[in-house]
């Protein structure tokens, strides 16, 4: 069946690791150049989408958003890694997320909860059908491999994570299930623009002293992973959901 006419998916990592194998399986690219911002557009297992590379961070993946409902993104899928915050959790397991808080947002001197900006919500929903369609190719893959696929909610802040008390507290305050550095600004970035959004995470760590050791080892294989749980997305979603 088609792709709905004018719909076009925009899938983004932060970097090359959380990107790289969707770009090389890309059917005739073109490069869009945005700054420092690396966008190319082609068929990815026969639907049109855009693909970027937004860089690490809040404020990279709320500007790519931008730039990417410009490019005529109409959907928007993030693909990347993330340190596990609840208990039971192990490297390789995914996240696909209900909602997204940031959890390094503090203006609770003027009477909000923590995590919340003024004029915001507490958090941003990710699009259901574009979820459901998610876990079911994410549950796909990780039945494929024996991994654990979570749903709930994803903390993102420009922070590292790499302390067992850290984490523990983000669990705790904000009911996270992981941490990472972009979820949550394309969620309110893509929330503001009307665009629905969904996002996949890859446990490289547990957010504790031994994550700066475990992230780099994961990213070996993310690009795979990232790529394979896409191509299900892809082919089980198109019938089904605006692509
Ligand atoms: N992405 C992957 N692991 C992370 C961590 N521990 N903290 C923040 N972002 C991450």
């Amino acid at each position: 069946m088609s792709a709905m006419i004018g719909a076009m998916l925009a899938i983004l990592g932060a970097i090359d690791a959380e990107v790289a194998d969707n770009r090389r399986l890309l059917d005739d690219p073109v490069e869009l150049r945005a700054g420092r911002l690396s966008v190319h557009r082609g068929r990815l297992h026969g639907s049109e989408v855009l693909l970027a590379r937004c860089g690490v961070g809040k404020v990279n993946a709320a500007m790519a958003t931008t730039v990417l409902h410009s490019a005529g993104a109409t959907s928007l899928l993030f693909t990347g890694v993330a340190g596990g915050v609840a208990p039971g959790q192990r490297v390789g397991d995914l996240v696909v997320a209900t909602d997204l808080v940031q959890h390094d947002v503090d203006v609770t001197a003027l009477g909000r909860p923590p995590g919340q900006l003024l004029g915001e919500p507490a958090s941003w929903a990710a699009d259901p059908a574009m979820s459901e369609h998610l876990v079911a190719a994410a549950g796909a893959c990780a039945a494929r491999d024996g991994r654990t696929l979570h749903e709930g909610r994803i903390a993102s802040g420009d922070q590292f994570v790499a302390s067992a008390a850290r984490a523990a507290a983000v669990h705790a305050e904000f009911g996270a299930v992981c941490v990472e550095m972009e979820g949550a600004a394309v969620a309110q970035a893509a929330t503001s623009l009307g665009i629905p959004f969904a996002v996949l995470r890859a446990l490289s760590d547990t957010a504790d002293p031994g994550a700066a050791r475990d992230f780099p080892a994961f990213l070996d294989g993310s690009a795979r992973l990232m790529a394979d749980v896409v191509e299900c997305y892809l082919r089980g979603a198109r019938s089904k959901i605006a692509l």
